[in-house]
């Protein structure tokens, strides 16, 4: 499938690093929007960061709606959460940089989301107990160097990694969940 081997898996280095804030739009920028959803779509994912295709600036794509058939791409440049709610829930996610391992992790259900599109306009995105709000905060964090691991408690953390390696040694690609490596 074109795309996928273009994603950084983890351990790389760049999933760690904080991303730069995008000053202006410029072709480049979106070529760079449109290679991550070709990756994102190849991979059956419904999120990717820059730093998962080796781009240390701050933009993800999303679409949540994919899988009911037709695309619905969001484009998030310099992404902010300006509001988050106490109340938490907790989900089982994926991430196209970390193959074949599904983990359970612990967000505010409900989130604000400010950011720029492709035309320059300030974009507010808000979503409540859906993907949607796992996904926006899943992605924003990648642009600070967090992984969802980084969520768990550090004795999750190893098992999570001890079973993230299984799984590449199995052969994990990106866009395998933990149920297609049974
Ligand atoms: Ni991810």
């Amino acid at each position: 499938m074109p795309g996928i081997s273009d994603i950084v898996l983890s351990p790389d280095p760049r999933l760690r690093q904080p991303c730069a804030a995008i000053d202006e739009v410029t072709p480049a920028t979106r070529r760079l929007a449109k290679r991550m959803l070709r990756d994102m779509y190849a991979a059956d994912g419904c999120g990717l960061a820059a730093p998962q295709v080796g781009e240390l600036v701050q933009m993800v794509v999303i679409d949540v709606d994919y899988a009911d058939g037709k695309k619905n791409p969001y484009v998030l440049i310099n992404p902010q959460v300006v509001e988050a709610s106490e109340e938490t829930m907790t989900t089982g996610e994926g991430c196209l940089s970390f193959p074949g391992i599904t983990v359970p992790i612990q967000r505010p259900r409900r989130v604000v989301v400010q950011a720029e599109n492709l035309d320059g306009d300030l974009m507010q995105y808000e979503a409540e107990g859906n993907l949607l709000a796992v996904c926006l905060q899943h992605e924003i964090d990648h642009l600070a160097g967090v992984t969802m691991l980084d969520h768990l408690s550090p004795a999750d953390r190893v098992k999570a990694i001890a079973t993230y390696n299984d799984a590449l040694a199995a052969g994990a690609r990106p866009g395998d969940t933990a149920s297609d490596m049974e």
